[in-house]
């Protein structure tokens, strides 16, 4: 069957939401632990030199890019690049994500048959406006049978996808959608609402966040474009840390030591937090709720805020930083 013929089916038909269970808490997660994704890096896939270069890179994942970073022009050359690349020995051990031109454009079904040949472990859907691209994307990968492995990501980057965020999320909740990370489109957001900084961004990206959180899939900030100034990205980088996301897109190599120092839990923060765990795993506080710790109040949510981050950390450690 044509793929270019899977568009009209509706996809709420073809895909009903399966019930979710009564307790948010009993909400299975797609990834039990979560990935890292603190540094997630863009290249062309129109740049050969990026391309091989990006399989030596020590960021956490990586999204090669058919969409805004190749010109019209490049658009087949580049796909086909990109298949060999990924289908080739220099394919990099990292996530691996592509993200492909809109379904409706003139490359889209085309890009992603070539991507989903090349198994990647997402494909990123740029222009989302709302839950039904999402679900379209899903069943158009179905009717490939393409393993259920390969996740999807979207960006939010259009003034409908952000006001239908929540919605888009909610089908991270859905054990059978691939929805897997939100993913901030920052430029193509202040272009096309006009807003001039990110200061005016940021309720925005808030609502990314919290909408990420309530669909239990990952989040991560927009792009730094001045990627000279890595003092300022450093800055921005800590900022995304402290509104809750897990990590940044980044656009130049440089960028990815900075980003993944700043999402990486700190010395002092694995200490207090492997305190915690010891604390209450003291016979006496083993089944209290509640303790106190140098004059401060810690609860059973901090143990599992600071289990979460001694698992992240052993992460980081595994990978060899
Ligand atoms: N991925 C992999 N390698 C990259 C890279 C990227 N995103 N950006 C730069 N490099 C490489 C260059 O090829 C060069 O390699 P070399 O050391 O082997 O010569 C090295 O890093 C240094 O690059 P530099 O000269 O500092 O930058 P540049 O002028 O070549 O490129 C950009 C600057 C912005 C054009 C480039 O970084 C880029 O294309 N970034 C991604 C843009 C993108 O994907 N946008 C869409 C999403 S927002
Ligand atoms: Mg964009």
């Amino acid at each position: 069957m044509g793929v270019a013929t899977l568009y009209i089916k509706p996809a709420f038909e073809a895909k009903p939401l399966a019930p979710l269970p009564g307790l948010g808490h009993e909400v299975p997660m797609h990834e039990p632990l979560p990935r890292l994704r603190r540094s997630v890096l863009y290249v062309p896939a129109s740049n050969e030199k990026a391309l091989m270069k990006s399989a030596s890179l020590p960021c956490d994942a990586v999204i090669y890019d058919l969409e805004d970073a190749v010109g019209p022009e490049e658009k087949t050359a580049a796909r086909e690049r990109l298949r060999g690349f990924l289908t080739g020995p220099s394919r990099p051990r990292c996530e691996v994500v592509v993200r492909i031109n809109p379904l409706l454009s003139e490359w889209g079904t085309e890009d992603l048959l070539a991507t989903r040949a090349a198994r990647p472990d997402a494909i990123l859907l740029p222009k989302v406006d709302g839950p039904r691209d999402v679900l379209d994307a899903d069943a158009a990968l179905d009717e490939t049978d393409a393993p259920r492995s390969i996740r999807l990501w979207v960006m939010i980057e259009t003034a409908r996808a952000v006001l239908n965020v929540g919605a888009i999320a909610e089908l991270g909740r859905d054990p059978a959608a691939r929805l897997s990370c939100l993913v901030a489109g920052t430029n193509d957001l202040a272009k096309e609402t006009r807003v001039a900084d990110r200061q005016n961004l940021k309720p925005w990206l808030m609502q990314v966040v919290l909408a990420a959180r309530a669909g239990n899939v990952t989040a991560l900030d927009g792009v730094s474009n001045d990627f000279r100034d890595l003092n300022a990205f450093g800055h921005e980088c800590a900022e995304a840390r402290a509104m809750g996301f897990d990590g940044k897109t980044l656009i130049h190599p440089a960028q990815i030591g900075p980003a993944n120092s700043v999402f990486s839990p700190t010395a002092n923060e694995i200490a207090e937090a492997e305190a915690i765990v010891a604390e209450f795993a003291k016979p006496e506080n083993r089944h209290r709720g509640v303790i106190a710790m140098k004059g401060r109040m810690v609860e059973r949510l901090h143990l599992e805020q600071a289990e979460a981050l001694i698992k992240k950390a052993s992460k980081i450690e595994e990978k060899g930083e």
